[in-house]
């Protein structure tokens, strides 16, 4: 009852906002996008970092030209020229993004795969010069969602430690790990990794089996976000301390 009171008053207090676009102000200044690295918002609707291949263009740079406020989802196109045999085309990526801090959220890109993009999940098509406005209900609706695991998270630079969640309940505790890299196990013989004392942070012990865990040096990675599918637990870790974040989609599948 109280979930259909609070859908309801959203839905009037947020009406859409399509053909305009304000990110929120929180967000403004540097971040890590697990997938494509640092990531920049700027004034109202500006984003660099999401670099994209498209024919033989590459976009570094996009702005938010609409938005959706009651499923949060922002529409971004892509501001460099991409040409095909001289026509001009625009490149657009939806996201649904959702909170966890003020320093932290994961997004879903809610476009379809798009083979003239490198696989990547945007929308290509030939511009129109007299089309200046663009809707997410066109824009953010693909045929194939992403699944559950295609999720990113964005940590705010500088404020990794802020963005630090309980580790998932089944990890709270310390066990034995195998490692496999799709092809090969290692650490079967002996391993060790705790959630303890802390429950925000994974600590491997490289003394029992030294092979880099989460792209770790350190082996201590902090739990930022948890997303459960059927009984799955797919969780998205991040470096701590120091060099370069490569937070690529490193997950720890467990069987809960
Ligand atoms: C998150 O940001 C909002 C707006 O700046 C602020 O009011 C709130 O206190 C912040 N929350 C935390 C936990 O820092």
């Amino acid at each position: 009852m109280h979930g259909l009171v609070f859908l309801t008053l959203c839905w009037i207090l947020s009406p859409k906002a399509d053909g305009s676009c304000t990110l929120p102000p929180l967000w403004t200044g540097d971040w890590y996008d697990s997938f494509y690295g640092q990531l920049t918002f700027s004034g109202t609707s500006a984003l660099t970092g999401w670099q994209v291949t498209s024919f033989a263009s590459v976009i570094t740079s996009w702005t938010c030209v609409s938005e959706d406020t009651t499923n949060n989802y922002l529409l971004f196109l892509g501001d460099q020229p991409v040409d095909f045999f001289g026509m001009p085309q625009n490149v657009f990526r939806c996201v649904k993004w959702i909170k966890i801090t003020n320093n932290s959220f994961y997004y879903y890109a809610r476009s379809d795969i798009e083979v003239n993009a490198k696989n990547a999940r945007v929308k290509v098509e030939a511009r129109d010069p007299a089309v200046t406005s663009w809707s997410t209900a066109s824009y953010c609706n693909p045929t194939s969602a992403p699944g559950p695991e295609e999720y990113h998270v964005l940590i705010k630079k500088g404020s990794e430690s802020l963005a630090k969640q309980w580790c998932p309940v089944p990890l709270l505790g310390t066990f034995n790990y195998v490692h496999n890299d799709g092809t090969t196990e290692s650490c079967a013989s002996d391993s060790q990794m705790t959630a303890c004392p802390s429950w925000t942070t994974i600590q491997f012990d490289y003394t029992k089996c030294s092979k880099t865990q989460a792209f770790s040096q350190e082996g201590s990675v902090y739990c930022v976000n948890t997303i459960a599918e059927g009984d799955k637990l797919l969780h998205g870790p991040v470096q701590p301390w120091g060099g370069e974040y490569s937070l690529s989609q490193v997950y720890l599948l467990c069987d809960i």
